[in-house]
C-alpha cells in the first residue's frame, strides 16, 4: 500500500477498516497516555470500538469530509493524524492527532501534520486549518506552533473531563501563512 515517508523510519499511511485489529492492539498501548486530551469518542476499548473509529472515519472520507492517517515506525503503528473536520466547500478543515508513549519526541506528528496541511493548502485550495487542544496540553500546542500556526483564542471551560472543565486553545493557519518543508 502507499505511504509517505517521515524521519526515523516511519511512514504515514491510510489507517483502514479492515485494519481495526492493529488499532486496537496500539489503543491498548495508547489509551491511558492519550485519554485526557482527545474526544472520548475516540478512546474505545476492544477490537468492535477500534473498528467502529475507522468505519466512522471511512463514512466521512467517502463525504470528502474527515480522514485519519496512521504513523507507522519498523512496522508498528504507533500513533496517527487526522482531519476531524474537512469542509471544502467552506475552505475550512481542523486537524488532530495522537502517539503512543514510546513514538513522542521523534518530530513524527510535526512532519506528518506539515503533510496534511501541505495537502490542504496545495492540492485541495482550504483557505484555513485549526488546532484545537486542551489548555494546558503543552505537547499539543507545541505541535501547533511548531507548524506556524497563531493562538486565535481561548473557548474558556469547553472542553469538560473527569468533572473538569478546561479552557481549549484554538490554533489557526491560512493558506497564505503556509510554507512547505524545503521552501
Ligand atoms: C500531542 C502529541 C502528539 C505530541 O507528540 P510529540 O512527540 O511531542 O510531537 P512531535 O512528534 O511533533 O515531536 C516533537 C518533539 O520531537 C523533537 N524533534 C526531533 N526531531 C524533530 C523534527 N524533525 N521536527 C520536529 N520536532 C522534532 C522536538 O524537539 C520535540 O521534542 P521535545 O518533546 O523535546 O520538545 C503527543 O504528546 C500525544 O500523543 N499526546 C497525547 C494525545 C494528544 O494530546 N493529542 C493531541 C490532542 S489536541
Amino acid at each position: 500500500m502507499f505511504s509517505l515517508s517521515l524521519s526515523d523510519g516511519a511512514h504515514l499511511a491510510p489507517l483502514e477498516v479492515w485494519q481495526a485489529e492493529e488499532f486496537a492492539d496500539h489503543l491498548d498501548r495508547a489509551r491511558e497516555h492519550i485519554r485526557p486530551w482527545v474526544g472520548p469518542a475516540f478512546v474505545t476499548d476492544d477490537v468492535d470500538g477500534a473498528r467502529a473509529t475507522l468505519q466512522r472515519y471511512a463514512e466521512r472520507l467517502a463525504g470528502d469530509g474527515a480522514r485519519l492517517y496512521g504513523v507507522r515506525q519498523g512496522g508498528t503503528l504507533v500513533g496517527g493524524v487526522m482531519f476531524t473536520a474537512f469542509d471544502a466547500g467552506a475552505g475550512s478543515c481542523e486537524i488532530g492527532c495522537w502517539l503512543e508513549p514510546s513514538a513522542e519526541g521523534h518530530g513524527l506528528v510535526t512532519q506528518a501534520c506539515g503533510a496534511l496541511l501541505d495537502w490542504a493548502f496545495t492540492s485541495r485550495a482550504m483557505h484555513r486549518a485549526e488546532w484545537h487542544c486542551r489548555a494546558d496540553n503543552e505537547r499539543s500546542s507545541a505541535v501547533a506552533e511548531r507548524l506556524g500556526m497563531t493562538l486565535e483564542g481561548v473557548r474558556r471551560e469547553a472542553w469538560p473531563y473527569r468533572g473538569v472543565r478546561y479552557d481549549k486553545q484554538v490554533w489557526a493557519i491560512l493558506a497564505r501563512e503556509w510554507r512547505p518543508r524545503g521552501e
